[in-house]
């Protein structure tokens, strides 16, 4: 799929506005229902104070709230500053189970100055949903997000 539409729009929802709620909830829905055959879609957010990721705005069944460093695929993708693809769930040591339908997995590093300031998590109920040029599309999404809104 070409993400280059979806780029645009995300990026013509979020000028002009500072408040991060109210911009990362319009990316996760403009995600959801432009990006097909997801069944979630949304954003944990490092907390300095903690130090894990909480759950932000995200479109689709309520999720876990916390995660750790280095858990799940969420926090490994913290950890290393790295978008990770995951093509079974299963198969990925420590993946966390928040929605029992999802099947594969992407997560993008939110990264400003070298630090991640959250993670976008996107789920699939089937196996291989995310391609190779997706995760470098969402990957690119991202860094001109972070870069017009932090
Ligand atoms: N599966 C994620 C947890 C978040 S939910 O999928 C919404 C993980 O392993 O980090």
């Amino acid at each position: 799929m070409n993400l280059e539409s979806l780029e645009k729009e995300i990026l013509s929802l979020i000028e002009g506005e500072k408040n991060l709620v109210a911009n990362l909830a319009n990316i996760s829905s403009s995600i959801f229902y432009s990006y097909p055959g997801l069944n979630w879609c949304g954003f944990y957010l490092w907390d300095e104070t903690d130090q894990e990721l909480i759950l932000g705005p995200f479109q689709g069944r309520a999720a876990c709230l916390r995660i750790k460093a280095g858990k799940g695929v969420c926090g490994t993708s913290y950890l290393k500053k790295e978008t990770i693809k995951v093509d079974d769930v299963h198969e990925f040591p420590g993946h966390i189970a928040c929605d029992s339908a999802s099947e594969s997995e992407l997560v993008v590093p939110m990264i400003k100055n070298g630090k991640v300031l959250g993670v976008l998590d996107l789920d699939a109920p089937v196996k291989a949903r995310f391609t190779d040029q997706d995760a470098k599309d969402f990957t690119r999404i991202m860094e001109r997000v972070v870069k017009q809104l932090y």
